[in-house]
């Protein structure tokens, strides 16, 4: 297309580059030449005096509003009945057969966790949008709505329509804004409701939100609507919609749910919401006074609850780095009974302004800990959480890095030096096999192992006194010890405990550098042109060699000074690859190891810069985003195919 000439053309292009960018998540040029086109905008708009009013600078919000005005709802908003078990979904299924007479098709979204929105259209424009409130009048959030870039300004369809959605906070954007945040957001449904119900037009728009359509509450000229059609008109519209599946099978429909991985995606959902999908078996069915009894939401377990704080302890780790663990009263959490949480540093427990004896958030998704995100309730004779001033295991004085304590007492230190030997002997690092944190705290206690490098002067009469060690463990033992002296470098960087060095990381340093005397001897900006090494990774490293210059001496003269090959001209030479979902002929660790042999790369998330993903079963997001990017996508057998070619 040639440069838009006139306004009216700048506009409509700017919005067709903001739906694909916003909604299609496809971007077509590159921000550069976005951003051109809007200042070319707002240079015509200010010349002239007149703005469209579909046009994208109507986003950025103006000077802060004095109040919410109510909004009365075209027809009341209903809420959701629901279950939380599948039989429970079953018994409502029957009920609905029976009403019908048959099983009727039924379809399948997220039930997203956030703030309803409701949005009015008349004449293709947007005239307002607003929350819920109590059904029948809610407020008046139009400006707020605006600055949400997948919101279209304009629709094509001309007649008076409602639409209702769930506004959203993405994870990913809840993360990258607490990362720099003064007050963190405690959950992505307080981050969007904070951020529509808020005054300040300006920090809406900082909060980068969304909203994923899922109903049309009200439409001029159709009144029966199927579910399927609803979301057909919404995704004709140019809105963000979803649905996963539709099925008459509520068998069919439960496995689905079952299939739904919900740490895979980059938005909270509490449940599933299963619709009648025809209008007129709708109707037939019809209301109670609170909900349609055409649908129900079921609910998952929640990851987040709250709970009093009891005490806070701390632990130090194997860089030194003291971490606040959070002592809980015991609370029911996915299943399981959760007592202690993290609190990740000293500086998160200040900008969550978390007290001893007040009521905290609790959050625990998938298999890692618990985390506090924050004070849901101060309690009576809450407390500030002294910060400590010595080591809780050894009694050196702490020191103080940006947000994190730190005990200097590298040696000494037992804490620190048991989880370093724990460390060290683990799989990702010298596999070293047989080495608990318990076999570790004997190690140093027993046989004076201070450091990793002591491992290896130890003799089988030594290993004697250390609980479970009989002929054949330690005969074992010592073999693996010897037999890590061949480890390859990124493992060896991982099993020196550098600080913010982990796994990908010591990955990274191994390709670029080839050596531990190459790595040594890098410069800070040599170390942060690295990707994904920034500013703070690459001064732990610099200040770890020039701490530690001893440790690498002594593992040289153990013999252990491995160099990384650079395996060129492999079958998969320069590819770059992603892995998701699950395999079943590989581990993951498998399926990596594969592809660096034959000279391949292997990423964490798809980016442009991927070239091939490989999808085994259920694969989520990554596999969205891939078919997004238009890249090429294999499954196992294919993997295995390329392995063998
Ligand atoms: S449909 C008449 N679909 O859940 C039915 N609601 O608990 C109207 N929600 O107020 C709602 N995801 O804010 C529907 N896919 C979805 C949803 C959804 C989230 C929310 C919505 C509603 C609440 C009811």
């Amino acid at each position: 297309m040639n440069d838009p000439q006139t306004m009216r053309e700048l506009v409509d292009r700017l919005n067709e580059l903001a739906y694909r960018y916003y909604v299609l998540d496809e971007p077509s040029v590159s921000d550069k030449e976005y951003d051109a086109l809007y200042d070319k905008l707002v240079a015509l708009e200010n010349e002239s005096g007149q703005v469209y009013d579909d046009s994208p600078t109507k986003r950025v919000g103006g000077e802060p509003l004095k109040e919410f005005l109510p909004h009365t709802h075209i027809h009341r908003l209903y809420s959701l009945d629901k279950c939380n078990s599948f039989d429970a979904l079953r018994a409502w299924f029957g009920k609905i057969e029976t009403a019908l007479g048959y099983a009727p098709e039924c379809t399948l979204e997220y039930k997203l966790d956030g703030l309803t929105i409701c949005l009015t259209y008349r004449d293709g424009k947007l005239v307002t949008g607003a929350t819920r409130g109590n059904g029948e009048i809610g407020e008046n959030v139009t400006e707020q709505v605006k600055t949400i870039k997948s919101v279209p300004l304009g629709i094509e369809y001309s007649g008076e329509v409602e639409v209702q959605g769930e506004g959203i906070m993405r994870i990913s954007a809840l993360e990258k804004y607490n990362a720099t945040a003064a007050v963190p957001l405690k959950n992505p449904r307080n981050a969007v409701a904070g951020a529509i119900r808020n005054l300040d037009v300006r920090e809406t728009a900082k909060r980068n939100l969304d909203v994923i359509f899922y109903n049309v509450n009200h439409i001029s000229d159709d009144a029966d609507m199927s579910q399927t059609e609803q979301i057909d008109f919404i995704k004709r519209n140019r809105f963000k919609t979803g649905m996963l599946f539709v099925s008459s099978d509520i068998e069919k429909i439960i496995e689905k749910i079952r299939s739904v991985d919900r740490a895979s995606l980059d938005f909270a959902i509490d449940g599933m919401v299963i619709k009648v999908n025809d209008g007129k078996a709708r109707a037939v069915l019809g209301y109670t006074d609170k909900f349609p009894k055409w649908a129900i939401a079921f609910k998952f377990e929640a990851e987040e609850t709250t709970t009093v704080l009891k005490n806070v302890v701390w632990q130090v780790g194997r860089t030194g780095k003291l971490t606040p663990l959070a002592v809980l009263e015991p609370v029911e959490l996915c299943g399981a009974t959760v007592k202690r949480a993290t609190l990740n540093n000293y500086g998160d427990i200040v900008r969550k302004a978390v007290t001893v004896g007040s009521r905290v958030f609790v959050r625990r998704s998938n298999d890692v800990i618990p985390e506090i995100l924050g004070v849901a309730e101060k309690g009576e004779n809450a407390r500030e959480i002294e910060k400590p001033t010595v080591c809780p295991c050894c009694g050196h004085a702490l020191t103080e890095e940006g947000a994190n304590l730190f005990c200097p007492n590298f040696y000494d230190c037992r804490a620190q030096a048991v989880a370093r030997i724990e460390h060290f002997c683990a799989k990702e690092c010298m596999d070293i096999d047989g080495v608990s944190i318990k076999t570790a705290e004997q190690l140093y206690d027993k046989l004076n192992v201070r450091a990793a490098y002591m491992l290896y002067d130890l003799t089988a009469d030594d290993l004697k006194n250390i609980d479970g060690f009989k002929d054949k463990k330690t005969a074992n033992f010592i073999s693996a010890v010897q037999k890590s002296k061949t480890v390859d470098l990124p493992h060896f960087i991982n099993a020196l405990c550098i600080d913010n060095v982990g796994r990908v990381t010591a990955r990274a340093l191994a390709e670029h550098f080839g050596s531990i005397d190459a790595l040594s001897r890098a410069q800070i900006d040599e170390l942060v042109a690295i990707q994904d090494v920034g500013e703070i990774v690459a001064q732990s490293i610099a200040e770890y060699f020039e701490r530690h210059a001893d440790v690498i001496e002594r593992f040289k003269r153990l013999g252990i000074d491995p160099v990384y090959e650079k395996r060129s001209g492999g079958k998969l030479s320069g590819l770059k690859f992603v892995l998701t979902g699950s395999l079943t002929r590989f581990t993951r660790d498998e399926a990596r190891a594969a592809i660096e042999k034959e000279g391949g790369i292997v990423q964490s998330g798809v980016s442009k810069l991927t070239d091939i993903v490989i999808a085994g079963e259920s694969a989520g997001s990554k596999l969205e985003k891939a078919r997004a990017l238009g890249k090429k996508i294999i499954d196992e057998t294919q993997f295995v195919d390329l392995l063998n070619a």
